[in-house]
């Protein structure tokens, strides 16, 4: 498996967490009341959305004060007695391996608690999760960090959690940031990068350092150099610097003739103009009446869009384009001067983000579709919901399908709803390592009572307990 810089990058210590500096100082001054015996909370909520850094930092600051760490994710088995099993093993002096291998305490020292993607139990049927977690709070011994990214979600079912938790709140993390960080990286990897090129990265990233990090590596992995063209997310932004151009010549210009002229020649779809228009007019037009007129013309632009797709008559595109440019442009009466902060459509970076999941999705439709003989379209709609629970349930179907199927580590992560970097996702592919390197270990490990399974053809198929055996069994 190649490497993953996000890992290679994780901060060893808390100093090495950038951005959030109140976050990482209120953090380390609660660690420093349970050091001195006196914890005033005993669990610390680290909130804030993905990529900032709540996972590391949770992790460095167990490095700095030499604590060992009891990691659990909403993906393993997350109800009220595993949680409550942990916190008292913790609080007995055993730890556990992320392997679940018991591990003999360090004498003397605390265990950090990490309950990973606490919110995600509240939406889960495991109920019972959220009040356990309020008890493990009240009566731990050690110190419990819960990192979510809704705090809003959770704490609203529980006013105990909300009353004894120490909430840290974690920013996403500015560009400027970001970009000192992939600059250090692509130093640290002998790669040179334009400064365009950093800049787009970051700028992409919305404050999400994994996100960028793992850009970062796509484009470059392999590369001595990278420059603005190669980042495969440049073209985004390509489309990004040109419609600026036209939006200025709309929202900014008194010529409705120019303004018409610039929103023809820029090459996009007529449905991707009126996104960015749609955007960006609030902020341009402050004047209300200015405002009500150009969003009427884009109303109007929009019924033209409508019937060029019911009519399937083209020629209604020019009409679209006359009203999202020249009526807009001539709708206003003031005159929009100064610096307008234009921003790139939500809907389509809400569509690109899920982008990678129906991908995902259709990958996965696809491998078991061949397997089973299916459609991917079929598969998809009808058999991967039972299959994911199946996946998520059973440990030996889960390494069996991932070896059958070659699926990926984001594969993985998609069937166990988990994140990519979660401790359940990485024991699958541990496993599937030991297994795949050493068949021996597998085969005797696999409980498989047909004789004639044991024989089949790759020696590692084993007896998916939860599901219907035929259809796997080849
Ligand atoms: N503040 C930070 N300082 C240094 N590295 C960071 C920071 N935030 C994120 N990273 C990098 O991004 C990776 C992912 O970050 P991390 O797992 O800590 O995010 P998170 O806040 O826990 O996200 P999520 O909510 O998705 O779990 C880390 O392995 C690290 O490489
Ligand atoms: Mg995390």
């Amino acid at each position: 498996m190649s490497e993953d810089w996000t890992e290679t990058y994780r901060p060893a210590g808390l100093d090495e967490v950038v951005g959030n500096p109140k976050a990482v100082q209120e953090l380390r001054a609660w660690a420093q009341t349970w050091v001195a015996g006196k914890p005033i909370k005993k669990a610390a909520v680290l909130m804030g959305s993905p990529g900032t850094g709540k996972t590391s930092a949770a992790l460095a600051l167990a490095a700095d004060f030499n604590w060992d760490v009891v990691e659990m994710n909403a993906s393993d088995q997350r109800n009220a007695d595993a949680i409550k099993a942990v916190a008292l093993r913790g609080a007995l002096g055993e730890t556990f391996s992320e392997d679940g291998e018991y591990l003999s305490s360090k004498e003397g020292n605390l265990k950090l608690i990490v309950l990973d993607e606490a919110d995600n139990i509240s939406g889960r049927e495991d109920r019972g999760g959220i009040p356990a977690i309020a008890e493990v709070v009240r009566s731990t011994k050690q110190p419990v960090i819960l990192i979510v990214n809704d705090w809003y979600a959770l704490s609203r079912k529980s006013s105990a959690l909300k009353s004894g938790t120490q909430q840290i709140k974690f920013n996403r993390i500015r560009t400027v940031t970001v970009r000192g960080v992939l600059r250090r990286i692509s130093k640290d990897r002998g790669i040179k990068i334009t400064d365009q090129a950093l800049r787009v990265l970051s700028e992409n990233s919305n404050g999400d350092l994994r996100s960028a990090i793992r850009d970062l590596q796509a484009v470059a992995m392999g590369k001595q150099e990278v420059d603005e063209d190669q980042a495969a997310v440049v073209g985004f932004r390509e489309v990004e610097q040109t419609m600026f151009q036209v939006m200025d010549d709309i929202f900014k210009s008194r010529d409705p003739i120019l303004a018409r002229k610039a929103l023809l020649e820029v090459d996009e779809t007529p449905d991707t103009k009126l996104l960015w228009i749609d955007e960006n007019l609030p902020n341009a037009y402050r004047d209300n009446l200015d405002l009500y007129r150009g969003m009427k013309a884009v109303a109007r632009a929009d019924n033209f869009l409508g019937r060029v797709y019911r009519r399937q008559h083209y020629g209604f595109w020019s009409y679209a384009n006359d009203f999202l440019s020249f009526a807009v442009c001539a709708a206003k009466q003031r005159d929009v001067r100064g610096y307008v902060r234009y921003n790139f459509p939500s809907y389509l970076i809400r569509m690109s983000r899920s982008k990678g999941n129906r991908a995902l999705q259709a990958n996965i439709s696809s491998k078991l579709g061949s397997m089973i003989h299916m459609s991917a379209a079929g598969v998809r709609q009808d058999f991967l919901p039972p299959f994911k629970q199946m996946f998520q349930n059973n440990e030996e179907f889960r390494l069996h399908m991932t070896i059958k199927l070659e699926l990926d580590v984001e594969e993985v992560a998609f069937l166990l709803d988990a994140k990519i970097d979660s401790a359940a996702v990485k024991r699958v592919m541990a496993s599937v390592k030991k297994s795949t390197t050493h068949p021996s270990s597998q085969s005797k490990k696999s409980i498989s009572p047909e004789p004639e399974m044991k024989k089949a053809k790759d020696g590692s198929s084993s007896k998916p307990a939860m599901c219907q055996k035929r259809l796997f069994s080849f």
